[in-house]
């Protein structure tokens, strides 16, 4: 235990961090102490604002919702020119396509190397603000999102099946299921608060490609698949081994299958058999380098997230033990911690690149919230 704060004073200094590491303009700073994650990005913005929902902080997430909002207004043009460029057969340069990550004020990040091409952000923004208007007592999507909203959908509708980066921002050349999930949700969520049905079949079609393309021979779903071209088909292949512990999202908070799908809970089982340490952490996927590929909190919150799903409410009290012994004395929790490295050396490394671990790490403050309060009130959507 690093710290002796309790459960209620750690989701009180959660929101107290998160508030203050909002920018005006409504973005949330990836991590203020960590120079790299000095952006706003979608992914992590969005599940941040779900949180500050669940805590009744209502306008802190409205701001976010805004903040992409605008920037997608600003980007409508480029959004259909790369739609047409699709449609005429042209072949899109990754650096063209939106990106996943913007400066706090909304400009572009242009000056940095960065895997740019990410579209599960853009899922999880239709998501988190479909479940903020239904919390705020919205029946249908105002006008000031209209626009955004179907420039996402149109997006994600045009790119669904293109590789891209995954939400750990690596393997470029894969098609990633957890990526497919937050396409998915964020569809589905439009589609139901939109009365907008031409979006259900896209839905479905995702899910049977998940259970066509995604399931391990060993009967759960993969990491990451990789398409061939054969004869000018496109073919898929598994192309990691193993499962990611991105995975639990096609469970919750997606909800592309229950947790009892004998698929999902054998992949279930399978984070937890190889991702979970003997300290009850859960890592990312076998052979993470970023930082030795140590415990990740907001990845130990999700796991009880879903357990609780599974209706395993003392593993999911675990796993916020857990996350809540990693927080320092004021309440400050790291992306991930390095209790149970299998190598040290790669740890090092980094350390000297960068620094230590990202510290606070919103997205993991964001996480605990959000099993905190699952814990606590079983009936938030
Ligand atoms: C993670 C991303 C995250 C970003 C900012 C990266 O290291 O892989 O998932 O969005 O940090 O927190």
């Amino acid at each position: 235990m690093r710290n002796d704060l309790n459960l209620q004073q750690l989701a009180e200094a959660s929101i107290r961090l998160i508030t203050w590491n909002q920018h005006e303009r409504g973005a949330y700073t990836a991590s203020p102490l960590f120079p790299h994650y000095g952006f706003g990005w979608l992914r992590d913005g969005s599940f941040i604002a779900y949180s500050m929902d669940l805590s009744g902080q209502h306008e802190s997430a409205r701001l976010f919702y805004e903040w992409v909002s605008r920037i997608v207004d600003r980007k409508r043009p480029h959004i259909d020119d790369l739609i047409n460029r699709k449609q005429r057969g042209d072949y899109v340069e990754r650096h063209l396509f939106l990106h996943t990550r913007y400066q706090l004020d909304g400009r572009d990040d242009d000056h940095s190397e960065w895997g740019h091409f990410q579209l599960d952000g853009y899922g999880t923004w239709l998501w988190g603000l479909c479940a903020h208007l239904r919390l705020t007592g919205h029946a249908f999507i105002p006008e000031f999102f209209r626009k955004s909203v179907d420039a996402v959908a149109d997006y994600l509708q045009a790119f669904w099946e293109y590789t891209n980066f995954d939400c750990w921002e690596e393997y470029s050349d894969f098609v990633h299921p957890s990526t497919l999930a937050s396409i998915y949700g964020g569809l589905k969520a439009v589609a139901e608060m939109d009365g907008r049905d031409e979006l259900l079949p896209l839905c479905e079609h995702i899910r049977e490609f998940l259970l066509r393309h995604a399931v391990h021979p060993d009967g759960y779903f993969a990491k990451a698949i990789r398409p061939l071209y054969p004869e000018g088909r496109v073919e898929y292949e598994i192309g990691y081994d193993g499962v990611d512990a991105s995975l639990l999202w096609l469970c919750e908070p997606f909800q592309v299958f229950g947790a009892d799908h004998p698929v999902m809970a054998a992949t279930i089982d399978r984070i937890v058999a190889d991702l979970q340490t003997s300290q009850g952490g859960i890592r990312r996927y076998v052979g993470d380098t970023y930082y030795g590929g140590g415990e990740w909190l907001l990845l130990t919150a999700w796991y009880g997230w879903v357990a609780l799903a599974q209706g395993k409410r003392v593993e999911a009290e675990q796993a916020l033990a857990w996350v809540a012994s990693q927080a320092d004395q004021l309440g400050r929790m790291p992306e991930q911690v390095p209790h149970a490295l299998d190598n040290r050396d790669i740890y090092e490394q980094w350390v000297d690149r960068w620094g230590p671990p990202a510290s606070p790490l919103l997205w993991s403050h964001a996480m605990f919230l959000v099993l905190f309060h699952r814990l606590n009130a079983r009936n938030t959507p």
